[in-house]
């Protein structure tokens, strides 16, 4: 497909271009690549080892230890393989005794002055230099020079030993190309060379992950440091349930307690709630029989279940298989938000998902990011949007009503747009990118029919921004939409998710239609939810009539998602298992549904029930793969499939727009916190305020310190109020996260136009 725009072409994002095949050999055995893999992956992709010290395979080559060195026949020198593109019929070679050798040297250069007291050392039993020094049989430091003083530094949620440093660049990296901080800088200064902090005042949570790659210990975690060896933690695999991306964890324990998070970090990249909120467990929980008989009469005579993101694959179930076979209604809003609109998307695509990849935007040259502001909603998103920002220079349009000073080192065009209007911005870039694209003639006349006039008055976007946007793409190769939860509680959702899937359909956009956070999307696929209330309800981990809760204020306890087995659906449309990580000792849903007539030993038990029809496999839970292959490839799960759906593309003209004046709030939580389990997280204690500029506190009357009062879905909040500087505009950023049991109730249009009360100052 070809996208013409002004005598510029804009190829299809599908870009079926056949690799080209190579085949060499690497220590006389036979390899087959494709052109463009370097030698050491290609090493690596046939169980060749090469030693690497500074190799990070998510980032480009560093290339800065020399540990990687090859001999390639013809070729004079050592060559590096980690950043060497291999060539058809190359003979290589990979170990001998000169390589040896050099390699043994670089080791004694790492040893200089480094002071080896790793019986004190955090990293001991996990270290790189630890290991290779041992490998490369150095059992001396040879050489020492004067070594100057260097201050430990406590940069937050990580400390910076500069003696242990070995300059290898991975956090940088990490800084610069995935999670985009750009915190972390070299300073140069030969032998007293050392990573510097250049943002120690924003705190960043994220540079966690620049410690998960420092192969030594110069960069620990400050919560970690000095409490437990790595060898006497018990490593628990399983799925991170906070953000929605289900990303790979490592829960290490220790006699009950979750010391730290680990996880694949040569290949995967975790958000701080992942990283840093483990401790959200219901502790304590003996079977308690007079409750859970209660819970049982509370069943017997409700009308409705609530339930919270924070529901596993099987629970979703359960709680389907309840309503099939008692009526009960179903409603967790922002799940039912999103399967409506994901409906209404796929009735133009045809396809029961949007057909978008990570992998694809971060390949991207083009990036549009339309109701959501994604560094906060999902950070993992972010990482994507920033590596494709860095690798392939790609172009970010960002369209919100509200600018983020956090992506401006990404964003190279803000599109402001007004609050309510998302039809509208809908409807102007599917008309501007679609002008020159073959349309079946319903769609064709109702684009033909827009009044772009209005809609660009109503949405205070103007032509000329979006010419812009246009000329933006045009000879772009690959470019993404990613949308988000803005959109999906709006009024008018389900033509806005047609008029955008107009460009996965005829424009090959990749486009990403980020979940809610938790599992939302696992249960709008496996749920047949409701809209209304009927009878009374029962809650979980949501207030109701009845509450059966995690978050331990409940009229039932029931387990937190660490502490039972199940799956989740990540925002890769990847079913994810979860593990028990810590103990639990009382009833859970399972015992409930079977007490109400269901019949299943384990919660598990529902794995392979999971319904096909939406794309699930009938796969038991514990034969579901959990790793990373040598080379990166995840395989945890499965990936859903697709299933075909109706087509219907009956688009509609936008409606009129409500002006949205008066006092007007964003719900948006900071960027580690989705729920009242990250809230639960003592590591993640954060106050929550109602955060506006100078501009919102003017217009509404307030003062920095004020306590306020509003009300959004019958949910009273009191916060006090903070100016931040870093805002503009006359809307206020209020988070959600710290509501408990209330915090799933909120599940209305993100912006809120609200009466503000002030009751204190
Ligand atoms: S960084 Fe590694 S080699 Fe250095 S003291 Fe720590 S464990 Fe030992
Ligand atoms: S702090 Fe760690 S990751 Fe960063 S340069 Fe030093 S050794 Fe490498
Ligand atoms: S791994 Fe190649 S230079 Fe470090």
């Amino acid at each position: 497909m070809l996208l013409h725009i002004d005598g510029g072409c804009i190829m299809s994002n599908i870009r079926n271009v056949e690799p080209k095949a190579i085949n060499l050999t690497i220590d006389g055995k036979a390899c087959s690549a494709v052109f463009g893999q370097t030698i050491l992956e290609i090493a690596r992709e046939n169980d060749i080892y090469i030693p690497t010290m500074c190799y990070l395979t998510k980032t480009l080559p560093i290339a800065s230890c020399r540990m990687c060195v090859v001999n390639v026949e013809g070729v004079d020198g050592m060559i590096l393989s980690c950043q060497e593109k291999a060539t058809d019929g190359a003979v290589i070679n990979t170990n001998n005794d000169e390589l040896f050798k050099e390699r043994q040297n670089i080791m004694k250069l790492y040893n200089v002055n480094h002071p080896l007291e790793c019986g004190v050392c955090d990293k001991s039993g996990e270290c790189d230099l630890q290991n290779k020094t041992m490998e490369f049989g150095v059992s001396g430091q040879n050489f020492t020079t004067k070594e100057p003083h260097r201050a430990v530094q406590n940069w937050g949620v990580i400390s910076y030993d500069p003696s242990l440093c070995i300059m290898c660049e991975k956090c940088v990296r990490v800084s610069t190309e995935i999670t985009g901080d750009e915190a972390l800088k070299v300073k140069f200064g030969g032998y007293s060379s050392t990573i510097i902090n250049v943002k120690e005042d924003a705190n960043y949570k994220t540079l966690g992950e620049a410690a998960a790659v420092c192969p030594v210990g110069a960069l620990v975690d400050t919560s970690f440091k000095y409490t437990a060896n790595a060898w006497e933690l018990t490593q628990i695999p399983s799925a991170c349930p906070h953000c929605g991306a289900g990303h790979d964890v490592n829960y290490e324990v220790r006699n009950g307690k979750v010391y730290r998070v680990t996880n694949q970090a040569e290949f995967s990249t975790l958000c701080s709630a992942s990283r840093y909120g483990f401790d959200f467990d219901n502790k304590n929980v003996k079977k308690d029989v007079s409750s859970f008989n209660s819970a049982l009469k509370a069943f017997e005579n409700a009308g409705t279940i609530i339930f919270s993101n924070e529901t596993s694959n099987e629970e979703a179930l359960i709680f389907q298989k309840l309503k099939e076979e008692r009526g009960y209604n179903l409603i967790s809003s922002e799940a039912r938000a999103y399967q409506k609109f994901m409906a209404a998307y796929g009735s133009v695509t045809g396809k029961s998902l949007a057909s978008g990849t990570l992998e694809k935007l971060t390949k991207s040259r083009a990036i549009i990011v339309m109701g959501t502001r994604i560094n906060d909603d999902a950070p993992i998103v972010k990482y994507h949007i920033n590596m494709a920002s860095k690798w392939q220079r790609a172009r970010v349009a960002y369209m919100h009503p509200l600018a983020d000073d956090e992506i401006s080192n990404i964003v190279t065009q803000f599109i402001k747009y007004e609050a309510g209007s998302e039809e509208g911005v809908a409807a102007l870039l599917a008309d501007t990118l679609l002008k020159d694209v073959e349309l079946p003639d319903s769609v064709r006349a109702v684009l033909n029919d827009l009044d772009i006039g209005n809609l660009s008055a109503e949405s205070n976007v103007g032509e000329e921004e979006l010419e812009t946007l246009r000329k933006s793409l045009i000879k772009k190769v690959g470019y993404s939409l990613v949308v988000g939860s803005d959109l999906y509680a709006h009024p008018r959702a389900e033509n806005i998710a047609k008029l955008l899937a107009l460009l996965e359909k005829y424009a090959g956009f990749n486009v990403i239609c980020v979940p809610p956070a938790g599992n939302a999307m696992g249960i709008s696929l496996i749920c047949d939810l409701d809209d209304d209330v009927e009878g009374s309800t029962i809650g979980y981990n949501v207030q109701g009539d009845f509450t059966l809760s995690a978050l331990g204020n409940g009229d039932l306890d029931m387990p937190a998602l660490n502490q039972q087995e199940g799956t989740l659906t990540a925002l890769t449309k990847r079913v994810v298992p979860m593990n028990v990580v810590l103990e639990y000792g009382g009833y859970v849903l399972n015992d409930i549904a079977n007490a109400l007539g269901l019949d299943a030993e384990y919660t598990i038990n529902y794995t392979k029930e999971l319904p096909t029809s939406k794309g699930f496999e009938a796969v038991e839970f514990d034969a579901l793969p959990d790793y990373f292959d040598a080379v990166g490839t995840e395989h945890r799960g499965y990936l859903l499939n697709e299933v075909e759906t109706v087509v219907d593309e009956s688009i509609e003209e936008p409606a009129e727009m409500d002006a949205f004046d008066g006092t007007v709030i964003y719900n948006c939580n900071p960027q580690e916190h989705f729920s009242a389990f990250t809230a639960k997280s003592k590591n993640l204690e954060q106050n929550a305020y109602l955060q506006g500029s100078q501009q919102f506190a003017t217009a509404a009357k307030l003062r920095d310190g004020d306590t306020v009062c509003y009300t959004i879905d019958d949910v009273k909040f009191e916060r006090v109020f903070k100016i931040d500087t870093s805002l503009k505009g006359t809307i206020a950023l209020n988070p959600t996260f710290d509501m408990g049991l209330s915090s799933a109730l909120i599940s209305s249009y993100r912006f809120n136009q609200v009466e503000i009360e002030r009751v204190g100052s």
